[in-house]
């Protein structure tokens, strides 16, 4: 299957996260990349060489890469691409199921501009299992009635599922653990084999700013049909959802009987057959993807006439953890009417401005429906709060500090990594009382100890007792 790398043309429909990331890396392995989205204003943004999402490492790639690399929101390009990339959104219906509109939009137009030459047309949204053929099914529709003739032979549908993480998506499209592809076609499967060669391989030097992990071997390269490449997708996020569900509830009863989540966490993990990752207990997942793809895996199965009792607990235990920590927080203070607390983060994870399904925006609807004051920071995700969600009625704090002046509780929300080392000291004294919540165990505990604060933590039975 060996094939020597070349440049080729990529078209890469749909510019949000996955889209830009994968346009930015492959540019970076040398092709030349047109990504195309019907939002010309974030075009615009692009064209101007700056990037519209704040993604650890991203614009300092786009930046060096700038040279391979088009914008544009028409359809046209895909006329000379080898390969045309799928990335655009499949946001959540109100039933669970996936809408797909944008992805028939992009599939017509895709039918609508193919080439001459055998194109391979690659779904990177999230979708359905299916789906493949429906865009397929697409595509020839929509070739012929633009060229009267059929289009056989002229293209072939693979999936490449991503499962790359918002925060560090450069990293995990560089450095990643597997790379799936589902193509039924042989030339296909050759050309996606072709292209992530050097990335299966390791064989292209790795950007100044995002060193390859040391002991990286050559990624193992899963190929297989459609359908199954479909549901590893949904398969692999639902697995790591319900393992952070699981170690939540573990985490309800740790509190109870007085036991440290973090010590079980450990003590379970290092069986290798469990694994340390995502054990990490706190206020639950959030995202655009677990939540999205957990009722999307619900929907298909019910079409199946299944049901999927484990991915329905995961999502009943994450959703329950939201109003499970502020009744903790209610107990703490007895009453939230009038009180003020503070939230330190609000994007859904740290290195990321994104605010879909976070646990934050939730937990401060909560409060505020208690008649507390609640105000917040965030390093990054402020204006976009303010921005998408105006409803909310927030009071926004530009510095971290600014959060603990007179408040009766502060509850950590985002593990940004700045928050480690607040001046911890002069922060107990601005607060009515110094107790601070750390959803995310992420704080160091002497340190809070020291400063005189009563630190809550998630399924650590006794909490910190202050030494003041
Ligand atoms: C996820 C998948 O990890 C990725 O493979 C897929 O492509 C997209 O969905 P993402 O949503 O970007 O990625 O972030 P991830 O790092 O997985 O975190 C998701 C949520 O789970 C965050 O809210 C995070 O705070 C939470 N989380 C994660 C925990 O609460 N505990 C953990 O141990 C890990």
């Amino acid at each position: 299957m060996k094939e020597r790398a070349e440049s080729m043309d990529i078209a890469v429909v749909g510019a949000g996260y996955v889209g830009l990331t994968t346009g930015v890396a492959l540019a970076y392995l040398g092709h030349r990349v047109t990504c195309i989205d019907v939002d010309t204003a974030k075009i615009e943004t692009l064209r101007q060489g700056r990037c519209p999402i704040y993604e650890t490492g991203l614009q300092e790639l786009l930046e060096l890469v700038r040279h391979r690399l088009e914008f544009t929101d028409s359809y046209s390009p895909i006329r000379q691409a080898r390969i045309v990339f799928i990335a655009v959104g499949t946001p959540g219906l109100p039933d669970g199921s996936p809408d797909l509109s944008q992805l028939e939009k992009a599939a017509w137009a895709i039918g609508m501009h193919l080439g001459e030459d055998f194109t391979v047309v690659v779904n990177k949204s999230t979708v359905p299992i299916g789906s493949g053929n429906w865009v397929e099914a697409l595509i020839r529709e929509a070739y012929r009635s633009r060229n009267g003739r059929s289009a056989d032979g002229q293209f072939a549908v693979a999936s490449k599922p991503e499962f790359l993480r918002e925060g560090s998506a450069l990293r995990d499209t560089l450095y990643p653990d597997r790379v799936v592809v589902g193509a039924e076609h042989p030339e296909a499967l050759k050309t996606l084999y072709t292209l992530y060669r050097p990335i299966l391989e390791q064989t292209f030097p790795a950007p100044a700013f995002l060193p390859r992990p040391e002991g990286l071997g050559a990624i193992p390269f899963v190929a297989t049909d459609l359908a199954s490449a479909e549901l590893i997708k949904y398969a692999a996020n639902a697995f790591l959802a319900l393992k952070i569900s699981f170690i939540n509830e573990i985490a309800a009863l740790a509190e109870k009987v007085g036991a440290d989540i973090t010590q079980v966490a450990r003590g379970i993990g290092l069986d290798g057959r469990i694994g340390t990752r995502f054990l990490q207990a706190g206020i639950g997942w959030g995202g655009s993807c677990f939540g999205k793809d957990t009722a999307a895996l619900l929907a298909t199965a019910r079409e199946y006439g299944l049901t999927m009792p484990i991915v329905e607990a995961a999502r009943q235990v994450n959703y329950r953890q939201r109003e499970r920590v502020v009744e903790r927080l209610l107990e703490e203070l007895k009453i939230l009417k009038g009180k003020t607390i503070g939230l330190l983060g609000l994007a859904f994870k740290p290195h990321t401005d994104d605010l879909r399904d976070a646990p934050s925006l939730d937990i401060a609807k909560r409060l505020m429906a208690r008649g507390a004051w609640v105000r917040a920071h965030d390093p990054v995700a402020l204006d976009r709060a303010r921005r998408e969600r105006p409803e909310l009625q927030l009071q926004y704090c530009e510095r971290a500090e600014d959060v603990f002046d007179g408040a009766d509780a502060v509850m950590l929300v985002t593990e940004w990594p700045q928050y480690r080392n607040l001046p911890w000291e002069e922060l107990a004294g601005k607060m009515r009382v110094p107790l601070i919540f750390d959803g995310r165990n992420f704080l160091d505990p002497e340190r809070l100890a020291r400063a005189g604060f009563r630190h809550l933590r998630i399924g650590v039975g006794s909490p910190t007792l202050t030494t003041a």
